[in-house]
């Protein structure tokens, strides 16, 4: 669903079409340069071979050092593996610790790619809705009712693509009770982490105690918050047989993260921080004055994001409305495609996401096309009859 919008978008910026994208899941803004002049460095020292599987002793124990610092808690590198984004390292967890018929909790809206992976495990994903009228708010009670004999691991996202919202402790806490509880794995993916707003904070579940770290796999990188979206850098922090596990698997598909992006993460996490903050405030500043824009068009209602960089609005009193051109909109999809149309802005359908009836738009754009972007929007909503 995601790629036809995509490709719609890609078709029209084909034909000189004036195409205002508010679809991207990467930052508008380019690596820092300190980052990206100790890869070029490391390039000339010979960061142009294999690494360990499990990433260089170097990145290894500085992203164990990162890890222990945000949490609080003691890492040891054997905890911590390097992986080609953070995506790699979800797949390579699933894979290592699902089985065919194993069911996975997804509670949505929630990135698609996690029942993806999921599939290719061969395990089953089951997308359990939280309603935008609690604030996407998860409802522990709801995931408990989901859990079944073939359960083996619920997956948080916190700050949450596609909705922003920011897990607040007592529903970790009431979710970290239930995997323990049912002898479940967690997989938090932190990827977002660093982007948070309106003084939010993230909790990881981890901390609440050696029983449920034990379970517990933190999915973190530094493609969001570094601007490093290119250079495919994840990390994952699990107990080391888990690492091992994962590490079997990616030695026999990518082997390790390219040599020179290690160099570049090591930079990252190792270097001047001040960059990130300068990106986080012009994030905050964009988000705000996305989510006013979007509640001012009469008919959309907007949970307040409080992290990431996404805004995801519900659209349904459109929905069974019919275009200028005389299209009927059936659907959040319809409605992206009549947007790409007659306004040429290109958002993402909530459907990607397990949410029919939202769409999500990115203010990982510059502030001049988020303002473009919105007011075609709004005048193109006004359109529908
Ligand atoms: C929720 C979430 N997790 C993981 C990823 C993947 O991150 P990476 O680019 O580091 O693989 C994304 C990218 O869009 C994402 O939105």
């Amino acid at each position: 669903m995601t790629m036809r919008v995509t490709a719609l978008a890609a078709e029209l910026r084909g034909q000189g079409v004036d195409v205002i994208g508010l679809s991207a899941g990467e930052p508008d803004f380019d690596t820092p340069a300190h980052i990206k002049e100790a890869a070029k460095r490391a390039l000339d020292a010979g960061a142009t071979k294999y690494t360990a599987v499990e990433g260089t002793p170097r990145l290894r124990a500085a992203a164990a050092a990162w890890f222990a610092k945000a949490h609080g808690f003691p890492v040891s590198p054997a905890e911590v593996m390097v992986t080609a984004g953070a995506k790699q390292a979800i797949h390579n967890a699933f894979h290592a610790l699902l089985d065919p018929g194993d069911e996975v909790i997804l509670p949505a809206p929630c990135w698609g790619s996690y029942a993806e992976i999921a599939k290719l495990a061969g395990a089953t994903p089951i997308p359990v809705l939280c309603r935008s009228a609690d604030g996407f708010a998860i409802d522990p009670a709801r995931i408990a009712k989901a859990v079944t004999q073939a359960t083996r691991m619920i997956v948080l996202c916190s700050p949450s693509n596609p909705t922003g919202v920011v897990l607040g402790e007592a529903t970790l806490r009431a979710l970290a009770d239930l995997a323990e509880g049912h002898d479940l794995w967690l997989l938090t993916d932190d990827i977002y982490r660093g982007l948070c707003y309106g003084g939010a904070r993230c909790v990881q579940p981890a901390t609440f105690g050696p029983e449920i770290r034990r379970r517990t796999i933190i999915v973190d990188g530094v493609s969001k918050s570094y601007a490093m979206t290119g250079w495919r850098i994840g990390f994952c922090l699990a107990p080391p047989a888990v690492i091992a596990g994962m590490a079997t698997l990616q030695g026999q598909s990518t082997t390790n993260a390219a040599a020179v992006s290690q160099a570049a993460a090591l930079a990252a996490l190792e270097g001047p921080q001040d960059a990130l903050e300068q990106m986080r405030l012009a994030f905050d500043e964009r988000r705000q004055f996305m989510v006013r824009a979007l509640r001012a068009m009469p008919g959309v209602t907007c949970v307040e994001p409080q992290g990431a960089f996404y805004a995801f609005p519900d659209v349904t009193a459109f929905l069974g409305r019919t275009s200028p051109a005389g299209r009927r909109i059936d659907g959040d999809v319809a409605l992206c495609e009549y947007l790409l149309q007659a306004a040429q802005v290109a958002v993402v359908p909530g459907s990607a996401f397990f949410a029919p009836g939202f769409v999500r738009l990115s203010y990982a754009a510059s502030q001049a096309n988020i303002e473009k972007g919105l007011s075609r929007m709004a005048q193109a909503l006004v359109e529908l009859k």
